[in-house]
């Protein structure tokens, strides 16, 4: 091997080199930026600057002026608490590093949903656990906690309407002198909810519905947004949290009808539209039909009436003291 051809053999070795060096930096910096958990964990006390120096770096009106009005103020400005639980930085991280290099910071509209979800959760722990989180249908679809919570005090905005009757109910004069919605909510359940569920907000359009757009109840009293601790009490089957508010449709009766003390099946949804229905009192289908789901042996002459549960008929539908044919309470 001549002179010349060993240096360019050595070249193509070094250049080969370099790139793989350059391929691992650039993997090992994917690796360290936004993770938060690591940049508390890598962060010395020098690294933090503190909530005042923070907003006197001028940088970040409006956020730094109107993080005044959150509630977790208050909080996070308490000297006693661990320094990484202080000011600005206990939710963006160590603030030193992002004066050298703008991108060391925790962003969150940079960040993954399940790193924000971890952000949150140092101190939520009360709230639900990070596995908790993982394990509901929000955390494994993705969707982050501030696409439902808003941190940083907000101007009101208008909510678009997407699909919900009676929004004029929703944007009432009390809506609008209570600019903020409760939890910190970008938008008042059921507004909130509907951005994502449209489908389900077009049921409450239905002539029969539960009283959601007139205000009366809220999507999450059906639904539990996250596990917290009071809702894994409250944790329950359909059939339960029907009756949480319905308790006299589910006995116990001396004679009780199998659908509804829900032996098998779903219970209360066999018969009834949980959202909303075009037949009175959210049932699924109207008159004979909806017992024809079951009772398949009874022919049509066994229909004197109008509907099955009309009086002198099986009017106790959901179950009997006094009558194994249900026909009285
Ligand atoms: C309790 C957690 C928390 C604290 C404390 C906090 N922030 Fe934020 N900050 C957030 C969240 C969450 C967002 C994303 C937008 C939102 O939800 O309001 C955000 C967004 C921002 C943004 C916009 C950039 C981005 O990536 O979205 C800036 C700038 C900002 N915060 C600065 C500050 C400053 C300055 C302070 C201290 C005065 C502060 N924050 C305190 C949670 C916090
Ligand atoms: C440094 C600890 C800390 C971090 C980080 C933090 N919080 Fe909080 N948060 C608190 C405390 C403490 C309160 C209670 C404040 C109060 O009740 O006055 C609170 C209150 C709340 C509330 C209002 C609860 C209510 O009863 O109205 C919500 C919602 C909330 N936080 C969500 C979040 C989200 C989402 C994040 C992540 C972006 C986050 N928090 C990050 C400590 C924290
Ligand atoms: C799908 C929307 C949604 C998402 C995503 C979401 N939340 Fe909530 N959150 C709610 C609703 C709705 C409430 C009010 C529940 C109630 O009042 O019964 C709430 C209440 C809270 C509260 C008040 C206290 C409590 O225990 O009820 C905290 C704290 C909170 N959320 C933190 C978080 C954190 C942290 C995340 C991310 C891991 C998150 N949320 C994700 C909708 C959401
Ligand atoms: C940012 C969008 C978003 C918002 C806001 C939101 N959700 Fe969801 N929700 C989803 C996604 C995505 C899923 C995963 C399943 C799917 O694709 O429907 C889901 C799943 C659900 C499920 C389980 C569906 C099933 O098939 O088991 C329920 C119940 C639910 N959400 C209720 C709510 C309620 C109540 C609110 C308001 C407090 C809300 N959601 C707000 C996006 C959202
Ligand atoms: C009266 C209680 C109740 C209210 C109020 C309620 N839901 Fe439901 N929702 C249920 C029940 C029960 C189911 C399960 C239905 C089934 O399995 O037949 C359900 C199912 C769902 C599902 C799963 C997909 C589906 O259609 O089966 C989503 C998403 C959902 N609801 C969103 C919402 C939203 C958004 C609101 C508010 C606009 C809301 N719900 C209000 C009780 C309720
Ligand atoms: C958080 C409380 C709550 C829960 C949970 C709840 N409901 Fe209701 N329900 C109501 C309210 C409020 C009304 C409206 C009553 C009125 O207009 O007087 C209602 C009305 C009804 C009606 C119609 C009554 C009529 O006279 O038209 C039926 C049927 C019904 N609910 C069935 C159910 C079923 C089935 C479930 C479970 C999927 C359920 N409810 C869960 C509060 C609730
Ligand atoms: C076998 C079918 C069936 C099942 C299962 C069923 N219901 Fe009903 N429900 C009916 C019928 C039919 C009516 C209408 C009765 C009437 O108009 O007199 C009704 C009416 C109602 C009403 C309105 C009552 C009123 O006085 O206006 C409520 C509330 C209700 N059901 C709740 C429930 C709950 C809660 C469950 C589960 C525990 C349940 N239902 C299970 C058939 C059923
Ligand atoms: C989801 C299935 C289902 C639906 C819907 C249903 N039933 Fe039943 N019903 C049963 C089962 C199961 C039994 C008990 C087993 C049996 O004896 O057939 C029962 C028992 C009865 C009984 C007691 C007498 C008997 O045959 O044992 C009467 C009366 C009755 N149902 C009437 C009705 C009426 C009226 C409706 C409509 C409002 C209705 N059922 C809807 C499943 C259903």
């Amino acid at each position: 091997m001549n002179v010349q051809k060993r240096w360019l053999c050595l070249s193509a070795v070094a250049l080969a080199l370099l790139a793989a060096v350059t391929v691992v930096a650039e993997k090992e910096q994917q690796k360290t930026t936004p993770y938060p958990l690591s940049l508390f964990a890598k962060a010395t006390p020098d690294d933090y600057m503190g909530e005042k120096d923070c907003a006197e770096a001028g940088c970040h009106y409006p956020h730094a002026d109107n993080f005044n009005r959150s509630p977790h103020a208050p909080f996070v400005r308490n000297p006693k608490l661990p320094i990484d639980q202080q000011g600005c930085e206990a939710c963006h991280g160590p603030a030193k590093p992002h004066l050298e290099d703008p991108s060391k910071i925790f962003s969150y509209s940079q960040s993954k949903p399940a790193d924000i979800a971890a952000m949150c959760l140092r101190c939520h722990a009360d709230t639900m656990r990070l596995s908790q989180w993982h394990r509901t249908q929000h955390g494994k679809a993705d969707v982050a906690c501030t696409a439902c919570h808003q941190i940083h005090w907000q101007p009101h905005k208008e909510p678009p309407a997407r699909g919900l009757i009676n929004l004029g109910s929703l944007r009432s004069p009390q809506t609008e002198k209570e600019p903020q919605p409760r939890r910190l909510l970008k938008f008042d359940d059921p507004i909130l909810c509907s951005q994502c569920h449209q489908r389900q907000a077009n049921e409450f359009r239905l002539n029969f519905h539960h009283p959601v757009p007139e205000r009366r109840l809220e999507c999450s009293e059906c639904h539990e947004a996250h596990p917290s601790k009071a809702a894994q009490k409250r944790f329950r089957p359909i059939k339960e949290m029907c009756v949480s508010c319905h308790p006299d449709k589910a006995g116990p009766f001396t004679y009780e009808h199998d659908p509804v003390a829900g032996w098998s099946g779903e219970g209360c949804t066999e018969c009834h539209r949980a959202h909303g229905s075009q037949n009175p009192k959210l049932l699924n289908a109207f008159s004979r039909g909806l017992c024809a789901q079951c009772h398949t042996d009874k022919s049509a002459t066994h229909y004197p009436g109008r509907t099955c549960w009309m009086a002198g008929c099986h009017a106790a539908v959901h179950g009997s003291n006094s009558d194994a044919l249900l026909r009285r309470p």
